[in-house]
Parts: structure tokens; sequence; C-alpha cells
């Protein structure tokens, strides 16, 4: 490991909120609204959870195979960012993916390998001993075979198609084509506290301030219309620049997910959600008021994931639910810009395992990234985005080209 060279951007923080001089007083005004706006929904969203009523707005996939989801639906899930779309793959399947996964780390002596990789690392570790919760893997039949799966590809394109993809040069992205974006599986055990995530949001943190790009996306907010900003529209989604880092995920995602390889639930240590599609509204402008340093963001950080924090957004918090019991097979879906969370505990007597995949529409964006992806598939290492831990060049049992489907090779660029 090398020190970390992610760059100093106070001068440019500094620089953008100096910018913004002039607007302060209508942000002001802008941020008192929107702070009522979120107790709201935070109370509502309480009010639902507490009544038993379904906070995640949640279908069956067969109602999208036959085409009998509502308007009233889609307007939920628009609402609320996040959505449960259940029965995506036979709980049979699943369970035989599941088993497979386990034997796949099992029988390549993943454990040992990761043990001998950590006492590499052991200086720089932060993390306390114990078996690993997420593997470094990406390249096992179950997982190839779940991203090309016909039913998630409709799954994901009817997700994809909540987002207004319109935009002055024709569409911005295509909603009825994936392009895999290879991620790794967690297999969380029983009893395990080692792996609870704090709140927070993927995919760039100070840059949604300060790169240029990310200003035309919030560009109501930034001006005080926050009512007007829409996060289910396309415009400029692909013209934002992350600062690399092995936290931030360099393709445009409508939403992050995975899917239930086991049974799992509030008390089972998975995931939490705040159900509320514009937060990022505030978060944006929680970070413009005058009690936040001229050269900090809420703590923001370069390279990092995020932070909802109880010192900044507390009203955001409040409305942070679990999510309800998934069975195998259930998937489960957020907008890029919804805070999540993975509780502390494993509390329940099962294992908490899934496959992280997400929804990654065909666009210039994403295809530059398949580019890359491709050759770390055929050599089993791990993919452009991630940690070069390249456990998987060896492993027995690793999918190949041969895998593929006609359709899976179109999603990895072949
Ligand atoms: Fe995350």
């Amino acid at each position: 490991m090398t020190a970390n060279p992610l760059p100093d951007v106070r001068d440019d923080i500094v620089a953008f909120k100096r910018a913004m001089a002039e607007r302060r007083p209508a942000l002001k005004q802008a941020f008192a609204e929107l702070e009522d706006h979120v107790r709201r929904e935070a109370d509502e969203i309480q009010a639902d959870a507490a009544a038993g009523r379904d906070v995640i707005p949640q279908i069956d996939f067969a109602a999208i195979r036959d085409g009998r989801v509502t308007d009233a639906f889609r307007e939920a899930v628009r609402r609320r960012g996040c959505a449960i779309i259940r029965g995506v793959f036979p709980r049979a399947q699943i369970e035989a993916w599941n088993q497979e996964l386990g034997e796949y780390l099992e029988s390549n002596g993943y454990y040992e390998r990761e043990k001998e990789k950590r006492g590499l690392d052991q200086y720089f570790s932060t993390l306390a001993a114990g078996k690993p919760q997420i593997f470094g893997i990406y390249w096992s039949k179950p997982q190839v075979l779940a991203r090309q799966d016909p039913n998630l590809a409709q799954t994901r394109a009817f997700l994809n198609r909540l987002w207004r993809v319109d935009g002055p040069d024709g569409q911005v992205f295509n909603p009825d084509l994936e392009c895999t974006y290879a991620d790794r599986t967690r297999r969380r055990e029983p009893g395990d506290k080692t792996l609870g995530l704090s709140p927070h949001m993927d995919g760039g943190s100070v840059e949604r301030w300060i790169d240029p790009g990310f200003q035309k996306v919030y560009e109501a907010v930034f001006s005080g219309n926050w009512r007007d900003y829409d996060p289910f529209d396309a415009r400029y989604r692909l013209e934002t620049r992350e600062i690399p880092s092995p936290a931030v995920c360099s393709m445009f995602r409508t939403f992050q997910g995975w899917t239930a390889l086991t049974r799992q639930g509030p008390n089972d240590g998975t995931l939490r959600l705040v159900p509320i599609a514009n937060q990022m509204a505030y978060m944006l402008l929680r970070a413009m008021m005058d009690d936040v340093a001229e050269d900090d963001l809420c703590g923001a950080r370069p390279g990092r994931a995020l932070s909802a924090t109880e010192e900044w957004h507390a009203p955001l918090l409040a409305a942070e639910v679990p999510i309800p019991t998934v069975e195998p097979g259930d998937t489960v879906w957020w907008h890029t810009d919804v805070v999540h969370a993975v509780g502390n505990e494993h509390n329940g007597s099962d294992y908490a395992n899934v496959m992280y995949i997400g929804a990654a529409p065909d666009c210039t964006k994403n295809r530059a990234y398949l580019s890359r992806q491709k050759q770390a598939f055929l050599d089993g290492r791990s993919p452009p985005d991630f940690a070069a831990e390249d456990y998987e060049t060896d492993f027995v049992g690793r999918a190949t080209l041969e895998d593929l489907t006609e359709l899976g090779r179109r999603q990895m660029g072949f």
C-alpha cells in the first residue's frame, strides 16, 4: 500500500462557496423550506413504518413481466428513491447458487489467502481480526449467470425507465440494455459485528459540489429552486467526473442494488435506507449554511463515501428505516443519491448473503468502463474500480467467455 494520493480540495471548496456568495440568502431560505419538507417526510415514513405499512415500495417481478405495474407504484418509487422487486429469481436457483458460491470460496482457499494478504497489510489494516464478510470475488459462475439473467435484465429496464432519459441530443442512456458492473458478494455470518457501515452515499463526495458536471446535475438546488430538482432526470449525469478511488464507482448507475441469496430482515445486520428521493438537495444545501466552515462540506472527504451524520444531517437520519425481510431471489434497489447503511450487528441465526448487482444502463460512460473491465474478466483479475487483489486468477470453476449468453456478451461489451 502507498500513501493515498487524494487531492487537497479545500481551495476548490472555498472557491465554490465564494462563487455562491450572492446566492447565500436564497439558499438559506430554500434550506429552511427543505428542512421542513424532510421533517414531514420523516414523520410520515416513521408513522407508516410503525403502522406496518410499506415504506419501501415493493412489487412482485411477475407484475413487471406481465406489464401490470401501476403508475401509482412508479410514482412511489420516484418519491421514495428505492424499491424491492420480489421473486426475480426462483428460490431453488438461488439456493443452489448460494451453495456453489460457498464451495467456490472454500475449495479455492479464499480464506487462507485472505489471511495471508491481511498479514502483509496489517500495519495499515483497521479491520478487526475475524472472517471476512465481503469477498473480493467477481467472476464466480453464480455471479456471472445472475448478472446476465433475462429476468434481472427486465427488472433493470423497468427501473431505468423510471428515469427521464431524453436529453438535448437524444437519449442520455439506453434504458433497455445493461452494462455489467462486476461487483463483490457479501456472506455475513450470524453474530458478526465487524461489517456495520454508517449511513452514507456512494458515487462521489466533494465532487457533488465542486465538479462542473455535478453542478449541472444539481443546478436547480444550487439556484435555490430545490422543488425543480428531479433526481430521475438523466441529463448531465454522464458528465460528472469522480475522484478515482476504491470507494467510488466510475460507472453511472441508475440504482445500486443487490440480490438476496438468503432470507434476511431488520434484525440480520442488513440494509437500512433513507427513503426520500430528493434528499441530495438536503445534503447539498446543508453544507452551504453559515455554521459550516468555508473550506468544509459537512465533513465530506475526497475519495471516500459521503457520510450522513447526526451532527449535520439529523432530520434526514430520522427517516432511516430497515428494509423488510426479503427472501432468496428478491432484489433491493436504491437510487444512487440515497443514504444507506448496514446494521452493526447481525443478530439473526442464518447467514445474510447477497450478490451486489446494480443497474448501469448502456451509455458512453459505462461502455468506456466495459472496455477496461473485459480483460479483467478474461484474466480473472479484480475489475478496474476495485483493489487489485486478483484472488481469482487461478480459481477453479471461474466463469469464462463460454458461460456468457448472447445477452451476457452484449452486457459485458464483447
Ligand atoms: Fe454503499
